[in-house]
């Protein structure tokens, strides 16, 4: 696959270090949160998430679902990290983690239930993606994946150096434009949420004051304050 190598070394560096905060546990928590609330009662079933790096959602999704979770990631670097902390939590026998390259899977067509990718410009987002991952979702399967929201206040200069940069997917500006690029794949629209409204400031705090302040303030203003877009899409049945 053209270009494997330089994704691969990319992302060898970033995922050289595993630290966990309390801002970035509050993610992990949100994220599996807001997700089951897209999945509706989808509480079991074949699941794959597509650049699960640590493996930290893998693991909390397996402790409060009976999914059978694949994780698979580009990096050498976070799979063995994830490998370690899906061992520590004793859950290997319904989480495995294996490499894989969101451009070219090695799954089967329509294998998954589910299939899941986070982190903020998560691997099922990438362009030209989206037919590949659909291809190993079941008809009627659901996809759930985060976007930046660009519209949130947080990321106001981010999105305004991308536009002046050209260098961000257009269609992630807005709901519509999400919804065109994935229907071209065969991937529905279906609902969307949008969480971590918290400041992002670095000071150690711990993660009840995210909590609370997603409840409360984040909650009345979730589109504006919110820096994630959670969005749920369904592949179509023939
Ligand atoms: C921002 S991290 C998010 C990790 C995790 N999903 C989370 O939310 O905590 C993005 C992950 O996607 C992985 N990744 C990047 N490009 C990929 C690709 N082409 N195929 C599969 N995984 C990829 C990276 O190695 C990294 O672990």
């Amino acid at each position: 696959m053209r270009g494997y190598k330089k994704r691969k070394q990319k992302w060898e560096g970033k995922n050289r270090k595993y630290e966990l905060n309390s801002a970035r546990e509050a993610t992990i928590i949100l994220t599996v949160k807001n997700t089951l609330e897209l999945l509706g009662n989808k509480r079991e079933g074949e699941v794959l998430d597509i650049g699960c790096g640590f493996g930290e959602i893998d693991l909390l999704l397996a402790k409060v679902t009976d999914f059978r979770i694949t994780g698979c990631d580009i990096s050498e670097n976070a799979l063995g990290i994830a490998r370690s902390n899906i061992k520590q939590a004793d859950l290997a026998g319904r989480v495995k983690i294996e490499e894989g390259d969101v451009y070219n899977l090695k799954y089967p067509d329509n294998s998954f239930d589910v299939v899941l990718s986070f982190g903020y410009v998560s691997a099922a987002t990438y362009p030209g993606v989206q037919r590949e991952v659909a291809r190993v979702l079941k008809p009627g399967g659901v996809l759930v994946c985060d976007f930046i929201n660009c519209l949130s206040f947080y990321k106001f200069l981010n999105t305004f150096a991308r536009i002046i940069k050209r260098n961000e997917n257009p269609y992630y500006i807005s709901a519509a434009r999400i919804s065109q690029e994935f229907e071209k794949a065969g991937l529905m629209f279906i609902n969307q949420r949008f969480f971590n409204t918290y400041p992002p400031i670095n000071l150690k705090m711990d993660s009840g004051v995210f909590f609370t302040f997603e409840n409360t303030i984040g909650k009345v203003f979730q589109n504006f304050l919110g820096r994630v877009r959670l969005v749920s899409f369904q592949k179509f049945k023939p």
